[in-house]
This record gives C-alpha cells, sequence and structure tokens, in this order.
C-alpha cells in the first residue's frame, strides 16, 4: 500500500497520505509541517507598529477530497504571527470580512479592557475595529482568538487563532533559538473530527461534558506534520488552541526537554523534564536538543488530570495522540548551549497571605453565577496585588483564565508550586478538589464601567456561563455598569 498518493488539485501537486495512522496507531507524517506567516507590522507617522488583519472565511486541503471550509485571519485559516518589542504603542486595524459578529481578545495582553477585544468589543461584518495600547510586558508566546460571547468555542475551532509574540530587547534577551520557523517553531495545536465533505464536524457531544474532542491533530493548520530540524537545538513554541482537550506532551523516545517558558514569559531557569501538561489556552516554551540524523516524534501522551474525573475517557485524558515529527539533517548548526537563568522570578507574594477572593468551580457556573454581561461581580484597585484561591469542585476537568493581566502561583493544594509552574502564568489548570492560589496584580488601566473576564478556558464550559467579569477602578471607586455592545450581529 502507498504511504502517499499525489493528487493535483488547482495546478499544484499536493502530497497526501492515504492514511493518516497506521496500524498501530501512529501517524505517518507526510507533510511539511507550516509556518504560520510572521508579521512585524509597519511604522506609522507617529512611530507606532501597525498591524492589519482580516477576519474571514476560508478554505484548506486537509485530507484526500475536498478541501476544509475554514475560518481565520488573512489567509482564512489560523493567522499570522504577530511580533513587537516591549514598549511600542501597537495599532491592529482589524476588519471583520465574515458574515456574523466577531471580536478578536489578545490572550495574555496586559491592555485597558475596552482594548481586550472580549464580548464587549463585538465587530459587526464589515466593520474594522482598531485598539491600540502601548506594550510593555516581558518577553513571552501571546495569542489572540475570537471571544464573542456564547459562540468562542465555534468560531476557534473553525480556526481563527494566531500566536503574538512578545520581545523584550532591553531585558538583555537570553541566548536562545530564535530564528523564527527554522529553530524557534510555532506549535499550534488543535484537535478536530471530519464529517461530510470533509468539513470540520462542529457536534459537541453531550457525554463527556467538556466539549469537541477530536481524533485528528492539526498543528499549525498541517495534518500529519514534519518539521525539518537544522540546528542542535530547537525551540517550540506550543500553544493549546484546542477547545477541550488536555495534553501531556513529551517525546517518543522518552528523552528528556528543557521548559523554558509558560504563558507570561520565560522561566527563572530551564526546566529539564520530560511532559509537559497543556490545557487549552495554555503556552509552553520547549527545547529539545537533537544529534544529526536523528528522529523524534512529540507526542501527547494521557495528562496528569490529577484526579480519577467521572470518566477520563470521554474528556480524552486516555488518549495518546502524535503530533509532529522532528527529522534532524545530517549535518546540525551548533547552539549555544541554554543559559543557567531566564528572567527574574515573579515577586508578587507568598503562599502565606490572606486570601482576598475565592473562586468555586462548579456546574458550568463559578462561585454558583452564570456569566451574565451586564452584571460586574467585584472591582479591583489598580496598582493591588491580590490573592485568589481557585477550586474546582466539579467532577470535570477545568481551567482558570483571568484578562488583562498576568499571575504568580503561590501553591497547590497548600503546596509549593511545582518548577513548571514557577514563571508567569494567565491560565491554569485547576486540579479536582485542589486549591490553586494565585497572585495577581492590577497595573496601569482604570475604568470602572469596561470589564476583563475570568473564566474556564474550556471553550464549551466558557459559552455555557463559567465566566464571570471585573473591572479595575481607581482606589475607592465602586464599579460602574457594563457598557453594553449595541452593534453585535
Ligand atoms: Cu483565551 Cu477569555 O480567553
Ligand atoms: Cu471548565
Amino acid at each position: 500500500v502507498p504511504a502517499v498518493a499525489a493528487i493535483s488539485a488547482g495546478g499544484a501537486a499536493w502530497l497526501w497520505a492515504t492514511a493518516d495512522v497506521d496500524t498501530a496507531g501512529r501517524v505517518r507524517f507526510v507533510n511539511r509541517l507550516a509556518i504560520p506567516p510572521l508579521a512585524t507590522g509597519r511604522r506609522d507617522g507617529s512611530g507606532r507598529r501597525v498591524f492589519e488583519l482580516r477576519a474571514r472565511a476560508g478554505n484548506r486541503r486537509l485530507r484526500p477530497g475536498r478541501p476544509t471550509p475554514t475560518w481565520g485571519f488573512d489567509d482564512g485559516h489560523l493567522g499570522p504571527t504577530l511580533r513587537v518589542d516591549r514598549g511600542e504603542t501597537v495599532v491592529v486595524n482589524v476588519r471583520n470580512e465574515l458574515a456574523e459578529a466577531t471580536t478578536v481578545h489578545w490572550h495574555g495582553m496586559h491592555l485597558p479592557a475596552v482594548m481586550d477585544g472580549g464580548p464587549h468589543q463585538p465587530i459587526r461584518p464589515g466593520a474594522t475595529w482598531s485598539p491600540t495600547w502601548r506594550l510593555d510586558q516581558p518577553a513571552a508566546t501571546l495569542w489572540y482568538h475570537p471571544h464573542p460571547h456564547g459562540r468562542t468555542g465555534q468560531h476557534v475551532y473553525r480556526g481563527m487563532a494566531g500566536l503574538f509574540i512578545v520581545d523584550d530587547p532591553a531585558a538583555g534577551s537570553p541566548d536562545l533559538p530564535g530564528r523564527y520557523g527554522v529553530d524557534d517553531v510555532p506549535v499550534i495545536v488543535q484537535d478536530k473530527n471530519f464529517g461530510d465533505d470533509n468539513r470540520f464536524d462542529e457536534s459537541t457531544p453531550l457525554i463527556g461534558g467538556v466539549g469537541i474532542l477530536g481524533d485528528t491533530l492539526l498543528v499549525n493548520g498541517t495534518v500529519a506534520p514534519y518539521h525539518d530540524v537544522t540546528a542542535e537545538r530547537t525551540r517550540l513554541r506550543l500553544l493549546n488552541a484546542s477547545n477541550a482537550r488536555t495534553y501531556g506532551f513529551g517525546l517518543s523516545d522518552g528523552r528528556p526537554f528543557a521548559l523554558i517558558g509558560t504563558d507570561g514569559g520565560l522561566l527563572p531557569a530551564p526546566h529539564l523534564t520530560d511532559r509537559v501538561r497543556l490545557s487549552p489556552g495554555e503556552r509552553a516554551e520547549i527545547v529539545v536538543t537533537m544529534r544529526p540524523d536523528e528522529r523524534v516524534v512529540l507526542r501527547s501522551y494521557p495528562p496528569d488530570l490529577g484526579a480519577d474525573f467521572w470518566t477520563s475517557r470521554v474528556t480524552g485524558g486516555d488518549d495518546t495522540m502524535d503530533v509532529l515529527e522532528l527529522r534532524a539533517a545530517g549535518g546540525l548548526t551548533p547552539s549555544p548551549a541554554l543559559p543557567g537563568t531566564l528572567a527574574e522570578a515573579p515577586g508578587l507574594g507568598s503562599a502565606g497571605g490572606r486570601v482576598d477572593r475565592g473562586f468555586e468551580l462548579s456546574g458550568f457556573e463559578i462561585n454558583g453565577r452564570a456569566m451574565d454581561m451586564s452584571r460586574i461581580d467585584f472591582g479591583v484597585g489598580r496598582d493591588t496585588t491580590e490573592i485568589w484561591e481557585v477550586t474546582n469542585l466539579d467532577v470535570l476537568p477545568h481551567n482558570f483564565h483571568v484578562h488583562g493581566t498576568r499571575f504568580q502561583v503561590l501553591s497547590v493544594n497548600g503546596a509549593a508550586p511545582p518548577p513548571e509552574l514557577g514563571g508567569w502564568k494567565d491560565t491554569i489548570y485547576t486540579p479536582r478538589e485542589t486549591p490553586v492560589r494565585i497572585a495577581i496584580r492590577f497595573g496601569g488601566h482604570a475604568d470602572p464601567d469596561s470589564p476583563y473576564m475570568f473564566h474556564c478556558h474550556l471553550l464549551f464550559h466558557e459559552d455555557l456561563g463559567m465566566m464571570g467579569q471585573f473591572v479595575v477602578t481607581e482606589p475607592g471607586v465602586l464599579p460602574g455598569r457594563p457598557v453594553m455592545p449595541h452593534d453585535a450581529g
């Protein structure tokens, strides 16, 4: 049986796997990993870094047969990687060419709530939204995706997601692999089901309660991908852009790799490990070392979900899935050894402090309340630090994401956080009945009428209303009333 067949479409020759998965359940890696185009924008007359993004429908040849209808930015699936230096002022002109309203949320970005792209900033069809903010936060791998209330899962699943890389030249960048698409490689992971005519199957099984779990992985929109490795060390920027699935990334021969960064930036020091768990929305930067001619597969092993959920099978917790094959060339460019230290450790507080707010995740609600666009749940003072405790009391896995800032993990079940939680985070997995304490700072932008969101990033849960709203106010100012979007389409 031939492993691949050449078919011709639109004048171009395409290589397809006749079967993406062999008899042992392993993927045959037949497609070169697509690298999202890098966008560095242009400078306008006042020195601002300006990007143009178009939200639109497209299609992609993902499997033999018909192309799959997709959504995305610019070319219609996923989106360009935006890249900006700390200190710059950013403008993104987002034009909505879809037939319905959407939003674009800058996940992990510190910015005023009106620029955040949450459910209160809909962009109606044909309109252009131009958020602008001064970028001031450490180097990190952030991302962007729609956030229309009740429809985030659908928009993201159709393919609307892109990376936003922040560089911090003034911090004296540590010597890390940094050639985009060569030894510094985006790895955007989404799991899909295919239905009739190769369409994405959007049906959400009611059994399981976590939302869509796909049986086929796309990495940067590529099925069964491989990446040609040309340097001794390769940095992978992993983004879990999936709706529901939590991954346990590891390498097929068990070799360790270095975890160097998490959601909000670089770790204090590289952490050598053989597994990294990523729930939806989380990112990890890892560095893999290879010898000439080696091949190794980045694979997802059943993640440590921290408890027996009512069934791990329907939560995807039992699955082992191939992600990406790394193929080393016969000769590899030397890479410098990893630095011993990478960034300053977050210093917001220690585990002993008083808890300012508790969040109980249960029954698709937070603290017994479902999302209400017109209700602000609480206000926090600008330039204050609070300690929050988040506990999953449910029989389902959840995580917890906070908009507009980043946080430090103080403790997990009363114990000091493990090294992989020792850096900045904006989304954290919440094991069952395990209190997670975080210290969170609200710098910069006060606005009593424009809420930031906090929510579970399993998008089915978020869309069902497992989300709340807070505002940042000047000290002593009470929360106002959310400005309701009036142009939602
Ligand atoms: Cu990644 Cu509220 O979002
Ligand atoms: Cu959840």
